[in-house]
């Protein structure tokens, strides 16, 4: 007499087939808990990499210029040809907020900006300087102080002179010679605190 094998039967079956048909996974397969070693070594690669991310996006933050040429706080080109003559009255660049004064030491560009308490002033051509509506204090073309509550020299910007032999940086506020030059640049980024006066 023939048996039926029972459904319980039939799964043990499988199972067995089963078990035989997958290799048993050999102790080098078998995947392996990270120890508290490993996983310290890779937190600590994460976090070297995150810093070293963090720096470079820093780098590149500092190293792009902020402001556009042409803009207040970037640079403006002046080519030569549009620099006041020496001794002429000085001309303002309302966009750069900076007056470009020409004497026979040199090229300043001078803020707009009265040292007293901020108003702007203005070039008084009959008196040949600058003078200040609010308080009355008096500048030189240069923007040395004369008179007036004003504590010290009108504030200047760095100027680069560019000549065919290269760039020079007048980055101390000294009047730049541009004889030669072909173009300046105005550094409104970079400005130069007057100096006080006795
Ligand atoms: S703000 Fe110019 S003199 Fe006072």
């Amino acid at each position: 007499m023939t048996t039926t094998p029972t459904v319980k039967g039939k799964a043990a079956a499988a199972q067995t087939s089963a078990a035989k048909a997958a290799p048993a996974p050999s102790a080098e397969n078998a995947i392996k808990p990270i120890n508290r070693r490993e996983f310290l070594y890779y937190i600590w690669g994460a976090s070297v990499a995150l810093l070293t991310a963090g720096s470079g996006g820093l780098l590149i933050w500092f190293a792009l210029p902020r402001f556009r040429e042409g803009e207040f706080g970037g640079v403006f080109p002046i080519e030569a040809g549009t620099i006041p003559a020496v001794g002429t009255p000085p001309k303002r660049i309302d966009a750069g907020r900076f007056w470009l004064s020409h004497t026979d030491k040199g090229v300043v560009a001078i803020s707009t900006v009265c040292t007293h308490l901020g108003c702007l002033y203005a070039w008084v051509t009959t008196n040949n300087r600058f003078e200040c509506p609010c308080h009355g204090s008096k500048f030189t073309a240069e923007g040395k102080y004369i008179e007036g509550p004003a504590p010290r020299n009108l504030d200047v910007f760095a100027v680069q002179v560019v000549t065919p032999s290269g760039t020079t940086i007048h980055g101390e506020g000294k009047p730049a010679d541009v004889s030669g030059a072909t173009e300046i640049r105005v550094d409104t980024g970079r400005k130069i605190k007057g100096d006080t006066h006795g």
